[in-house]
């Protein structure tokens, strides 16, 4: 009787992936983390709409300082700060807005000249605001000014006017008596 041969048992498949191919895991696993990743995203969208879009902006009320601290004419203490003038005339003082009511820039006082002039159109303002050039539709603003018990000036840029009468007279204009100056 002859010996049996040997048979080789056939090759088993292999139990790892050769490297860099995909397995049907790693192709799930990526399925779920790009949804999480939508869901998320979703989620973060949603989230934004439950705040309010606020724009915190710098207080239009600010404290000017003593009105006998005021020599007569246009002073720029405020300018760069508030973008506003304030304006000593013989009869009192009022708060005048630096913004040309064309397109917004700010214009430059000439006093040589008693006027204000816009750099960016060629606007021309007396000292009062009117429009005496230029393409500025309307006069300056001016801005409610009233006096505290301690006797600074408050300027609130949130109350405005620009046209006579009312801007010649309270909160728009402070006289020398209501502020104790002669
Ligand atoms: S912005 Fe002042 S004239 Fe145009």
């Amino acid at each position: 009787m002859s010996e049996p041969k040997m048979v080789q048992p056939p090759a088993r498949f292999p139990t790892r992936p050769a490297a860099g191919t995909m397995t049907r895991g790693d192709f799930l696993w990526m399925g779920w983390s790009a949804l999480a990743a939508f869901f998320a995203a979703g989620a973060a969208a949603g989230a934004r709409y439950i705040f309010p879009n606020v724009i915190y902006e710098p207080s239009q009320i600010f404290n000017a300082g003593p009105a006998k601290d005021y020599d007569m004419g246009v002073s720029m203490k405020w300018l760069n700060t508030h973008r506003i003038w304030i304006i000593r005339i013989p009869t009192g003082i009022y708060a005048m807005w630096a913004r040309c009511t064309h397109l917004g820039c700010t214009p430059n006082w000439f006093p040589d000249q008693d006027r204000f002039k816009c750099p960016c159109h060629g606007s021309n303002y007396t000292l009062a605001g009117d429009v005496i050039a230029g393409p500025a539709p309307i006069p300056l603003w001016r801005a409610k000014i009233t006096l505290a018990s301690t006797g600074d000036l408050i300027v609130d840029k949130g109350v405005l006017a620009d046209q006579p009468p009312k801007r010649s007279q309270a909160p728009f204009f402070l006289t020398n008596s209501e502020l104790g100056l002669s």
